[in-house]
């Protein structure tokens, strides 16, 4: 697990640290998990370590009673387990590099997210013990055709894999803001489902994420990660979840024209699921290394002021970043590595 605690030498004060920074609020992520926890207790959540890629923040929810986690990559599966957190890991996506995770097979509950023959097959031969059939609920993405999952597991059955069950991911109703909607529109992936759950059988059935987590009933877990920290984006859906995570920047460039600009562009934040924001005026644009920004109040800003951008998709934004400073107010009181980034 690798979080330092704060040494003499580590930066005191978020006007210490080397920008761009990732910032994270403890008290809001601490009331995130709290708010989950009231939802989702236990093993009723699977936390996905891909939103925040951290084993020491991964090491936060296990410990709040959440053992089992979902990844995205053979790399943070491998992670998990180097972590000591390896109690039930699921794979939550395709994967032809599995021999990586069947070397681990006694090291760690590892069990691997399969829609074809063609992964089942590299499964069985990279070693991997157990499987869940991903189902094709509506994302144009991974899963098997619901009526051919039952065919799917039967043929693990007979490899010797155990099938625990399925999972899916309705990640395009994520941001469907109408509720009403949103649950309609939810009930009709998870018949598709269950309706694969009927015929693969096993115990779980896994899926749907922040965006959709008070709209389940039906899953007996949620993959949810996001949650944990926050975004722009899924702010919006005034979920009970606050934003805990800021990149903070350096004001290196003051222009009359009535705009400044701070050292955080898009090689420290994701732009995908558009603009950041920023609470003191208008985000201008971003490019490399910059963020441009126009002010409410000029006269507020000279060279060398800190400033907290709030981005709109966390999961890439983390990825981008090797570390992750937990303050409490402007005292920063941790350093966690984001140990889980690459492949
Ligand atoms: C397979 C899978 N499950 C669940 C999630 C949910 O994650 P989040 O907490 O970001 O909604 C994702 C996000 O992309 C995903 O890919």
């Amino acid at each position: 697990m690798l979080s330092w605690g704060m040494p003499e030498n580590e930066p005191a004060t978020i006007a210490d640290l080397p920008t761009p920074a990732l910032v994270i609020d403890r008290p809001t992520f601490n009331a995130n998990r709290v708010a989950m926890d009231e939802l989702l207790p236990g093993d009723k959540l699977r936390p996905h370590v891909k939103a925040f890629k951290t084993t020491a923040l991964a090491q936060q929810l296990a410990d709040d009673g959440h053992r089992g986690f979902c990844c995205a990559t053979p790399r943070e599966v491998e992670g998990m387990v180097a972590a000591g957190l390896g109690h039930d890991l699921l794979l939550a996506n395709e994967s032809l590099d599995v021999a990586r995770l069947g070397a681990l097979a006694d090291q760690a509950n590892i069990t691997v997210a399969v829609d074809s023959d063609a992964t089942l097959d590299a499964a069985v031969a990279g070693g991997v013990r157990s499987v869940l059939v991903d189902v094709d609920v509506g994302l144009p993405r991974c899963g098997i055709d619901p009526a051919d999952a039952g065919r799917l597991a039967d043929r693990a059955r007979h490899a010797g894999l155990e099938v625990r069950g399925v999972m899916g991911y309705e990640g395009h109703l994520m941001m469907v803001m109408d509720p009403n909607e949103k649950a309609e529109r939810v009930g009709v992936s998870m018949e598709l489902l269950l309706q694969a759950s009927d015929d693969v059988g096993g115990d779980i059935v896994s899926g749907w994420g922040t965006g959709t987590c008070l709209t389940n009933t039906w899953c007996t877990e949620i993959q949810a990660g996001s949650y944990t920290l926050m975004d722009t984006d899924y702010g919006k859906l005034g979920l009970p979840f606050e934003l805990a995570l800021n990149v903070v920047a350096t004001v290196i460039s003051v222009s009359k024209k009535g705009w400044i600009i701070a050292d955080a562009g898009i090689k420290s934040m994701a732009m995908d699921h558009g603009n950041p924001t920023w609470e003191h005026g208008d985000v201008f644009f971003l490019s490399d290394e910059h963020i441009t920004l126009s002010p409410t109040n000029m006269n507020d800003w000279k060279v060398g002021d800190r400033v907290r951008i709030q981005p709109a998709h966390i999961d890439p934004t983390i990825a981008k970043h090797e570390q992750m400073w937990m303050v409490e107010g402007d005292d920063v009181v941790d350093r966690w590595v984001v140990d889980l980034r690459h492949w």
